[in-house]
């Protein structure tokens, strides 16, 4: 099985080792530049900066439809999207993880699905986030000993400037705790191509009118840094895990 992380803003966790990957563009267009491949533990796993690298593309402007679609060309049944949000709900503080299970699109104007003249794709998305996957980042977390919370609404907005302090009243009326600007439409792109997807969503800043002074530039980098390592530990104790099934799969097919 072969898994991808599509990497927010911040360091990139885990690659290291990992090498360019030279793959034709997609039919869709140009994906975001800087695609890696890579093993962690044993396993085939691909990055696609999602920004670009170095970063970029603002949200409205990253190509989701390429991006998914070179995942799908490539083979991936996995999908981590790393993104870092602004934090609504109390609990979601600076620093904190989370592994959302819902979301609401406030996205408008975006590429945002594979549905054409030729084919109609009315996909089930009323579990946007893969429950597979989810259980596995956060089992991960609890193996690390790196508090994830489980659960939570990702409210998807267009960017690239902040949330008015109404906006923000208005999305958390909604029910949404977390708030980003790429969520959407790649999670749903992701939905119609089949591929297990799940975010792990990194609080790097309090809301609009959730603090004083929420988008202090360099407080934001300072949390994004630290947690980005909290994010690279995690991930390895999931490619282990990963790694460790994979291996007793093979064990139980040999018998
Ligand atoms: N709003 C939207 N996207 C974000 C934020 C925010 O406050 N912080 C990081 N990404």
């Amino acid at each position: 099985m072969a898994w991808a992380i599509i990497g927010g803003s911040g360091k990139l966790p885990l690659t290291g080792s990992f090498r360019a990957a030279d793959l034709p563009e997609s039919r869709y267009g140009s994906r975001s530049p800087g695609l890696l491949q890579g093993e962690v533990a044993g396993i085939e796993v691909w990055f696609l900066p999602r920004h670009g690298q170095p970063h970029a593309l603002a949200p409205h402007l990253v190509n989701y439809r390429a991006n998914v679609d070179t995942l799908w060309r490539l083979g991936v049944d996995g999908v981590i999207a790393l993104n870092t949000v602004g934090g609504i709900a109390p609990a979601a503080t600076a620093g904190s993880l989370h592994v959302p299970d819902q979301i609401i699109d406030y996205t408008w104007g975006r590429e945002h699905t594979f549905s054409d003249e030729e084919q109609l794709l009315h996909v089930d998305f009323a579990e946007p986030l893969d429950h597979g996957v989810r259980r596995r980042l956060l089992a991960a977390g609890e193996r690390a000993g790196i508090a994830a919370s489980d659960g939570g609404v990702y409210g998807a907005t267009q960017g690239p400037r902040f949330e008015t302090v109404a906006e923000i009243e208005r999305m958390a009326r909604d029910g949404c705790d977390l708030v980003g600007m790429t969520g959407m439409p790649e999670a749903a792109l992701a939905r119609e191509a089949g591929l297990a997807y799940a975010m792990l969503s990194l609080v790097v800043n309090p809301a609009a009118g959730r603090a004083d002074n929420p988008f202090d530039l360099d407080a934001i980098a300072a949390v994004a840094a630290t947690g980005m390592e909290q994010v690279d530990d995690l991930l390895r104790t999931f490619f282990d895990a990963v790694a460790l099934d994979a291996a007793a799969l093979e064990g139980g097919q040999g018998r």
